[in-house]
């Protein structure tokens, strides 16, 4: 199982976090992006992230929480990005969104909130890299993962094209054990709020 690391709750700054996280063995540095329009929370400038991530040789796994996400890909396009990955609830026609990132090149993710079903993806599955699984409400970090949406991995597994299940929010040592067949997991607070990163990384992965 793949490890993609968020730095927003963390117990140091940013630049340190993404350092930390860079000397682990975890596998993608997960950017959260808000807009303080699809979630209440705003938080990085483009600018902010790009001299953020020069502290760290990982690829990025992107997660744009926001209204618009056309607005970003040319931009996230430019960085050390393998995924990018929008919200299925945000567009109104997630093809375009998909095409748009497959122009440059970049492996296309539609994130889904808790409330809504693997059904209304099956439209796009054939056309995406990534499925993630939000097991929290979109917004911030630190939040209690809500065990129900285990069954749409399971869900998700069993169309079995070409795409990674990747899960977000909520994992720890404990509740990973509920996910244990998605292909990823997103993890923030039980790594970045610990002392040792790559001991919590080891838990995650035994
Ligand atoms: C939630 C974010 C998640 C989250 C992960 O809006 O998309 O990536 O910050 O952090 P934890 O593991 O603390 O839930
Ligand atoms: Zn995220």
């Amino acid at each position: 199982m793949k490890i993609s690391v968020s730095f927003i709750k963390s117990k140091y700054n940013e630049k340190e976090t993404i350092k930390l996280i860079d000397k682990t063995d975890a596998d993608y540095l997960h950017v959260d992006i808000m807009d303080g329009k699809f979630v209440e929370a705003k938080n990085y400038s483009f600018k902010q992230i790009e001299k953020l991530v020069k502290y760290t040789t990982k690829k990025l796994d992107v997660h744009l929480m926001c209204e618009n996400p056309s607005k970003f890909i040319k931009d996230y396009a430019l960085l050390n990005t393998e995924y990018l990955t929008f919200h299925l609830e945000a567009v109104k026609n997630p093809s375009d969104i998909i095409n748009e990132i497959h122009s440059y090149g970049i492996k296309c993710g539609i994130s889904i909130k808790p409330s809504t079903s693997v059904q209304s993806l099956m439209p796009y599955i054939n056309d995406i890299e990534q499925v993630l699984v939000m097991s929290v409400e979109p917004g911030e970090g630190g939040q209690e993962f809500m065990t129900d949406v285990a069954t749409k991995i399971d869900q998700l597994k069993e169309i079995n094209t070409n795409f990674i299940v990747s899960v977000d929010g909520g994992i720890n040592d404990e509740t990973i054990n509920y996910v244990r067949n998605a292909d990823m997991v997103v993890s923030g607070s039980y790594i970045c709020q610990s002392d040792n990163y790559q001991k919590q990384i080891n838990n995650l992965r035994t």
